[in-house]
């Protein structure tokens, strides 16, 4: 069944109660019965005053792969995910962790879910180390004392785990790195905690070419060890190059969520900047 149609007969089923809250895990798993996305989302909406940020939107968040989320400026992605992050919840919709219904009313909550958000500037503190960074908050404490030894191990074992072996040392103060190695602390600091969903804004938007495509990597290898990684992006080049679905939002709707196969980058912007597109994947070497 392909998407669009599966997504329009759970949108039938649900739209009695769309906007009721009910206990988590009281209600039924839309569409149950396939392969359970980590995280579902349907019909959720968002305002600030007259300002209608989110209208109406669903969304699957699969295991092991990279879903990409695209839309201009001001589409609603950022409010986006901060209702999944817990930091705006939503007004109206209904979200399924693992296929249990959930309510994520604050950043906590959804850390402890296994949720975790990298922010473009606000990832890291640039007077703290690595570890500091990796641990901050959540610091490992033995016999009264910072346990030093443990975390600085935790973190090194963390980023040899994700192949990140251009940080010499984790006691680096944060703003001697460079951008591409902020982000994979910043990506690795996710993985530490084990997250399963890892949701990125923008995190290539101020890198050069090799630090960029080092990011990429560590995103692919990241849906590759399982993870859920959602990834906020303006550049087509890094969404085509990494991710295996493509969601764009224009004026806080979804109009597609779709395989990256079944796109192209002509379609993808006729998306983001009309919400429609009548044209059709070119097959390999017809794209004229
Ligand atoms: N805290 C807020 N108060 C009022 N309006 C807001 C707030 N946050 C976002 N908005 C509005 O919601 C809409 C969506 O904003 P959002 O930041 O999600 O866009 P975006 O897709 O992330 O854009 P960009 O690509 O520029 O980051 C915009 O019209 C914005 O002005
Ligand atoms: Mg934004």
């Amino acid at each position: 069944m392909g998407l669009a149609r599966h997504v329009r007969l759970i949108r039938e089923e649900d739209t009695t109660d769309a906007t009721t809250t009910q206990p988590a895990g009281s209600a039924p798993v839309p569409g149950g019965d396939d392969e359970t996305p980590l995280l579902r989302l349907r019909g959720v909406s968002k305002h600030f005053g007259p300002v209608r940020a989110l209208t109406d939107v669903d969304l699957d968040i699969p295991a092991g792969q990279v879903t990409a989320l695209a839309g201009d400026n001001g589409a609603g992605k950022s409010v986006l995910i901060k209702c999944i992050s817990g930091i705006h919840p939503p007004d109206a919709g209904r979200m399924w962790w693992n296929g249990e219904q959930v309510h994520v009313r604050t950043p906590g909550e959804a850390a402890a879910r296994g949720i975790e958000t990298v922010y473009q500037d606000l990832a890291l503190c640039d007077n703290l180390d690595v570890v500091q960074n990796m641990f901050l908050g959540r610091e490992r404490v033995r016999f009264g004392q910072l346990d030093q030894e443990s975390m600085e191990h935790a973190a090194r074992e963390t980023l040899s785990s994700l192949a990140v072996t251009t940080v010499r040392s984790v006691r680096q103060v944060v703003a001697s790195l460079s951008g591409g190695q902020r982000q994979s602390v910043a990506i690795a600091k996710a993985v530490l905690w084990n997250s399963r969903l890892v949701i990125m804004d923008e995190p290539t938007a101020a890198l050069g070419v090799a630090q960029t495509a080092m990011v990429l990597d560590l995103v692919r290898r990241l849906a590759d060890r399982g993870h859920a990684v959602l990834l906020v992006s303006h550049n087509l080049n890094d969404v085509f190059a990494v991710a295996d679905r493509i969601a764009v939002l224009h004026l806080g709707r979804m109009v597609a969520a779709r395989p990256t196969a079944d796109l192209d980058r002509q379609i993808v912007v006729d998306l983001m900047t009309t919400g429609a597109s009548t044209r059709t994947v070119q097959a390999p070497g017809t794209a004229g």
